[in-house]
């Protein structure tokens, strides 16, 4: 599957393992993006020339193809610069409402992008942060929700795949839970969207975030996905061109969702992108939740009979399903060897893995060790890649002892 990625067309000896990290594109991305600044560039919502009402067209009809593949209605997509942006939207949106001593559950395994934010929120409205705990297995601990969770909280954010445990969170399960509570259920789907099935309807949960790179789309892309009757009620947190439907010199009242929330110029080349990488996606997602979960598979196998090697994480292996029951990730320790070394010496065979704490640093610390090297596959990979990989963490043993 090199063939359809360019990069990878050019460069024939990389071995990319870090599509957790970002992944590599598809020539019909490139394409897409191409052919709108060829073919239809212009700024969207403001002209009434026929190219800007082509370009406006091509930009709400991406919105609908995105819509389409989460299970959502085309006003609930709001274009953001990715996952961060989206969480960050949120935060800033609903902490407005949140008053002192209103709690925020979120859990131990968190991108440092969905915990940061509801930090610093807490930190200026005097609110209190909870963690739902990992357990040493590398799964949440499901038994503690009932008892984290109270009559004041107000949030419980959760990433659906960890992107260090490659844990596969019960979003079901803890939206239900959020919701007796009155609470807000919210979904870091970075690592997610591209592996898994998603509809929103069916998990439960009122907000979704998601980034384009992460899903063979470009970077600076992403989207927020909100309950529409929730976005209506929500306040915008940036103000500017085309959120607005009335301005005078003394106020301003808003556009539509989810236009309110998308103020200024937005990133049209990289929605058309997303929408190309969404219809990439679609064509080949049984192939590639197959490919995925039989390459995790042969991961887990052969590095974990790699000796003084610790696989973080559940080992969850085949129930007989297409899909994934793991994250299609392996991040793992190597006794005495610190995980920048390892990453380093898998340079030396064109190997790209990533090593370090993967924007999680926290959990790390809970697990005690000084970062990660995480490997992580993608539709191009190949079980030659993980058997190169091996080898090359078997000369890192020889090289560091
Ligand atoms: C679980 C998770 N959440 C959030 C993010 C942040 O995504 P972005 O940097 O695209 O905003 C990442 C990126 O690694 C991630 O893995």
């Amino acid at each position: 599957m090199k063939s359809l990625f360019p990069l990878l067309e050019k460069n024939k000896k990389l071995i990319y393992l870090d599509s957790s990290a970002t992944t590599q594109k598809p020539k019909e991305v490139l394409d897409a993006l191409q052919k709108f600044y060829e073919e239809s560039n212009a700024n969207v919502h403001r002209g009434a020339y026929s190219l800007a009402q082509k370009a406006t067209v091509e930009y709400e009809t991406a919105r609908e193809i995105i819509a389409e593949f989460i299970g959502a209605q085309k006003e609930e997509i709001i274009f953001t610069r990715g996952t961060t942006e989206s969480l960050n939207l949120l935060a800033s949106s609903l902490g407005k409402k949140l008053v002192a001593g209103d709690e925020i559950l979120l859990t131990e395994m968190e991108h440092h992008s969905n915990l940061v934010p509801w930090q610093q929120l807490a930190k200026e409205k005097n609110l209190l942060l909870k963690f739902i705990p990992v357990t040493s297995e590398g799964i949440l601990d499901m038994r503690e929700v009932k008892k984290l969770i109270s009559k004041r909280t107000k949030i419980v954010s959760v990433t659906h795949i960890s992107n260090v445990l490659g844990t596969i969170n019960p979003i079901k399960e803890l939206a239900v839970l959020a919701h007796a509570a009155g609470a807000l259920c919210i979904v870091d789907a970075a690592q997610s969207v591209s592996h898994l099935p998603i509809n929103v309807r069916e998990l439960g949960c009122d907000f979704l975030a998601f980034s384009g790179h992460k899903m063979y789309g470009p970077t600076g892309i992403g989207v927020l996905w909100g309950k529409k009757e929730l976005l209506e009620e929500m306040e915008p947190v940036q103000y500017g061109g085309d959120m607005i439907s009335e301005v005078t010199f003394k106020d301003a009242r808003w556009n539509e969702v989810p236009w309110k929330f998308e103020a200024g110029t937005p990133n049209i080349a990289g929605v058309m992108g997303l929408a190309a990488a969404v219809l990439f996606l679609q064509k080949n997602f049984k192939e590639i939740q197959g490919h995925e979960k039989e390459l995790t598979e042969y991961a887990l196998e052969k590095i974990s009979t790699i000796s003084e090697l610790k696989i973080l994480g559940p080992r969850i292996l085949s129930s007989g399903s297409h899909i994934l029951s793991r994250g299609p990730l392996v991040a793992f320790t190597m006794n005495g060897i610190h995980p920048h070394d390892v990453a380093e010496i898998c340079n030396r065979y064109t190997i790209a893995v990533r090593g370090g704490y993967h924007c999680a640093m926290p959990l790390h610390q809970k697990l005690g060790i000084p970062g990660s090297v995480r490997a992580s596959f993608a539709f191009h990979n190949s079980k030659k890649d993980i058997d190169t990989l091996v080898k090359a963490l078997q000369k890192a043993q020889e090289v560091i002892r």
